[in-house]
C-alpha cells in the first residue's frame, strides 16, 4: 500500500488591509451619552478613550463618528455602550441611616406604600430594603419597591439575585446566614416573604420613566454624582414628578442636591432626606 503525499495548492495570502482607527470625534461622542442619559464622561475623558477604541474594534466598527452613528440608532449597540460606561458599585445596607429611617416612616405611617429605588444597580438597595421591611415586622402585603436602571446588565444580576462576598460585608453574620445560600463562592439569595419587588430597565430622561404609577419614597443615591448641574436639575424635577404629595427623595451623601424650590431638606443628626413642597 502506497501513501503519497497530498499536494498543497499554494494559495496567494492577500494584502491584509489594516484600517487604522479614527479616533476624532470623542467629543461628540460625549455629548451625545450626556444628552442620552445625563452621565457626564468629560473627568474621565482620557482613561476612557482606549476602552472605546477596544469596545468599537469588538464590534467592527473603525472610529468614534462611526459608532456615534450606530449608537443613535441601534438600540442594542446603545444598551452595550451604556453597560460599558456605567459605573454600577453598590452592596447591601449602604447609608444605613437613611434606609432604617425610610423604614420607620413606612411602619409608623401604617399606609401600603410604593418605594422607587432609581437607580437601584444590581439590586442590593432593593433587597436591603426588603430585608429591614421583613425585620421590622411590615406586613409584605403593604409595601412594594421597583427598582430601575439604564443597565441591562445590572438589572439581569439584580434578577438573578446572586451576590458577590464583598457585596454582603456589611450585613450581620446572622443576616447571611439566613437570608443567603452559599454556593462556589457566590451568595444566592433565598426565596423569603419579602414584599412584592419589580426590577426594570429604566433611563431616567426617558418619557416612558414618568409613566410608573407614583411613589411615596424615591432612593437616588451615587448616580446624580455621574451628573453636571443641569442634569442633576432634571433628574430632581422627574422624581419631584413621581412622588406623591410630601413623598420623600433620599439622596447619597455624594450626590450634591441641587438648590431646589420643590423640595425642603430635612436633617436629622447625621441623617438628611428631601420632602417634596
Ligand atoms: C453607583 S450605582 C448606585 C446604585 C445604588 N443606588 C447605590 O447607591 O448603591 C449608579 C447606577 O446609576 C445608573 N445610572 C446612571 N445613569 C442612569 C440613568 N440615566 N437612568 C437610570 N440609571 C442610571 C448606573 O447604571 C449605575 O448602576
Amino acid at each position: 500500500m502506497f501513501f503519497f503525499k497530498k499536494r498543497v495548492k499554494k494559495v496567494p495570502i492577500k494584502d491584509e488591509v489594516i484600517i487604522p482607527f479614527d479616533s476624532s470625534n470623542l467629543d461628540q461622542l460625549i455629548d451625545f451619552i450626556q444628552n442620552y442619559c445625563g452621565i457626564n464622561l468629560i473627568p474621565k475623558k482620557d482613561v476612557l478613550k482606549e476602552r472605546f477604541i477596544r469596545f468599537c474594534k469588538l464590534k467592527s466598527l473603525h472610529s468614534f463618528s462611526e459608532l456615534l452613528e450606530n449608537i443613535k440608532y441601534n438600540p442594542a449597540l446603545r444598551q452595550d455602550f451604556t453597560d460599558l460606561i456605567t459605573v454600577n458599585e453598590t452592596y447591601f445596607m449602604r447609608e444605613i441611616v437613611q434606609l432604617k429611617d425610610c423604614i420607620n416612616y413606612i411602619k409608623k405611617s401604617q399606609k401600603d406604600m410604593r418605594i422607587l429605588s432609581a437607580p437601584c444597580s444590581s439590586g442590593e438597595e432593593v433587597y436591603s430594603l426588603a430585608i429591614l421591611a421583613h425585620e421590622a415586622n411590615i406586613p409584605s402585603s403593604s409595601l412594594k419597591i421597583v427598582g430601575v436602571d439604564i443597565s441591562s446588565n445590572a438589572i439581569q444580576k439584580a434578577k438573578e439575585k446572586s451576590f458577590s462576598e464583598r457585596s454582603l460585608h456589611r450585613l450581620t453574620p446572622a443576616q447571611k446566614e439566613l437570608y443567603f445560600k452559599e454556593q462556589n463562592s457566590r451568595f444566592e439569595l433565598k426565596d423569603f416573604y419579602f414584599c412584592p419587588i419589580e426590577f426594570y430597565i429604566y433611563n431616567i430622561f426617558d418619557n416612558s420613566f414618568l409613566q410608573l404609577l407614583p411613589f411615596d419614597v424615591i432612593f437616588s443615591r451615587n448616580m446624580m454624582i455621574y451628573f453636571d448641574e443641569a442634569y442633576k436639575q432634571r433628574a430632581v424635577e422627574r422624581f419631584y414628578h413621581l412622588l406623591k404629595p410630601s413623598g420623600r427623595l433620599y439622596t447619597g451623601h455624594a450626590d450634591l442636591m441641587p438648590k431646589s424650590s420643590l423640595f425642603k431638606k430635612v436633617t436629622i443628626g447625621k441623617l438628611s432626606y428631601y420632602e417634596k413642597i
